[in-house]
């Protein structure tokens, strides 16, 4: 049966990494895999050309795709842009409409890099953590969110953080039912001292718990001392749910563990569907459009073939297969090739394209 991809390559590095991406699938295309692609413009790309950040139209087919596959959008061209129209907003419209609360963000120190991270060797070797944030709630999203006139020349700005006890209740689901699958531990991460969304977010996390989920270890912890603990002692932790600010902020932290924000994957899952089973889901790196190095070529695709490995994982239960993946970039690693934002002494540096047909060569050889 035809598997339908939606590539959204976006800005900036973008389509850099998703041309990297694309090589990867037509290997897999190449054994079998019969997965059929699709394209369409997204962020300031989509915005130059239709005044939108995302279309209805590509609306539609993102709904349509049975996974969709997200570069990164945004960059300097488009900060003067209306604040509905920015390119960013292309994406927290997909997140939103599609419900892709649950958002899976591993990060994953491979071996060959255990020297590459700004921690210590011995802080970092082995770590295998996920940070699951959540994603269609809380201050990205609450109301009132407004900037006003009021007087004497001031402005005031209002985001307003909001969550629900079912929005809560969903992503602790979620969070146990991973940890159960990894080393059974959750920590649940809130600032309950001063927000009243975090004292509600620890009770519905505790409620949850004692509803079928005592088996897994769950322990509390405010976010700004999960901050420092997670640059403390990083293999203390094995699930982290948090909520979609935080998750934001603590995902950027964990990618320099790993060596790079060029490293880290991510999966933006829905709900399963009543009937099929099925979940809606979106695949992205961590990271942005980096508008720093971009149109230079030597992006690191790792995070967007790793996010397309997580597709193969929770969309298409080709489990083996994306063992297969991870197992190449893990080879090409050990071989000594680097992107620059990965380079040290006496490794091989390589582009984009160099880094991609080092996966690929890896791949090549366990086929
Ligand atoms: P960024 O993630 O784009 O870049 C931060 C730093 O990491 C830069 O120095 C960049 O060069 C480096 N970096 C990121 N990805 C890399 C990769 N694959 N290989 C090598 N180096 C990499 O964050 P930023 O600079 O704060 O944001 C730039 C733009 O991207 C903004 O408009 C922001 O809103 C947007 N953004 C988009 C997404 C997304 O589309 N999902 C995520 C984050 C930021
Ligand atoms: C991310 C990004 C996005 C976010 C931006 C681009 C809207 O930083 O996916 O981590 O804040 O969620
Ligand atoms: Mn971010």
């Amino acid at each position: 049966m035809t598997k339908t991809l939606l590539l959204l390559p976006g800005d900036g590095i973008g389509p850099e990494v998703m041309a990297a991406t694309r090589t990867v699938i037509d290997w897999f295309n190449g054994h079998g895999a019969g997965f059929a692609c699709d394209e369409a413009l997204v962020g300031g790309s989509a915005y130059d050309a239709h005044g939108v950040a995302i279309t209805d139209e590509t609306m539609q087919k993102a709904v349509a795709a049975d996974a969709i596959l997200f570069g990164a959008v945004g960059g300097p061209k488009w900060d003067d842009v209306g604040y509905d129209v920015r390119p960013e907003a292309g994406l927290l419209r997909l997140r939103k409409e599609l419900e892709l609360f649950a958002n899976l963000r591993p990060a994953i120190v491979y071996p060959a890099l255990a020297d590459a991270s700004s921690l210590k060797r011995e802080l970092v070797e082995g770590l295998d953590i996920l940070i699951l944030r959540e994603l269609t709630g809380g201050v990205y999203f609450g109301e009132p969110k407004t900037i006003t006139d009021i007087g004497n020349g001031q402005k005031r700005a209002i985001d307003t953080q909001v969550y629900d006890t079912y929005e809560i209740e969903r992503i602790s689901r979620v969070a146990f039912e991973l940890a159960r699958t990894r080393r059974n531990k959750v920590t649940s991460m809130e600032k309950r001292n001063v927000m009243k969304s975090g004292v509600l977010w620890r009770e519905v996390v505790t409620e949850t718990h004692k509803h079928g989920y005592e088996d897994v270890e769950l322990e509390h912890m405010l976010a700004d001392a999960g901050g420092m603990q997670l640059v403390r002692a990083p293999k203390q932790f094995d699930v982290i749910v948090t909520d979609n600010l935080f998750g934001d902020m603590l995902s950027d932290v964990a990618a320099m563990l790993t060596g790079s924000l060029g490293m880290l994957p991510s999966a933006s899952l829905g709900a399963p569907d009543a009937l099929t089973g099925k979940r809606r889901a979106l695949y992205e790196p961590v990271h942005g459009s980096a508008p720093d190095i971009a149109g230079q070529g030597n992006a690191n695709p790792i995070a967007m073939i790793a996010s397309f490995g997580m597709a193969l994982r929770y969309s298409f239960e080709m489990i083996a297969e994306a063992d297969r993946l991870d197992a190449a970039i893990a080879a090409a690693l050990d071989k000594g090739v680097r992107t620059p934002d990965l380079m040290s002494e006496g490794m091989t540096k390589v582009d984009t394209d160099g880094m991609t047909a080092a996966i690929v060569a890896e791949l090549d050889a366990t086929a």
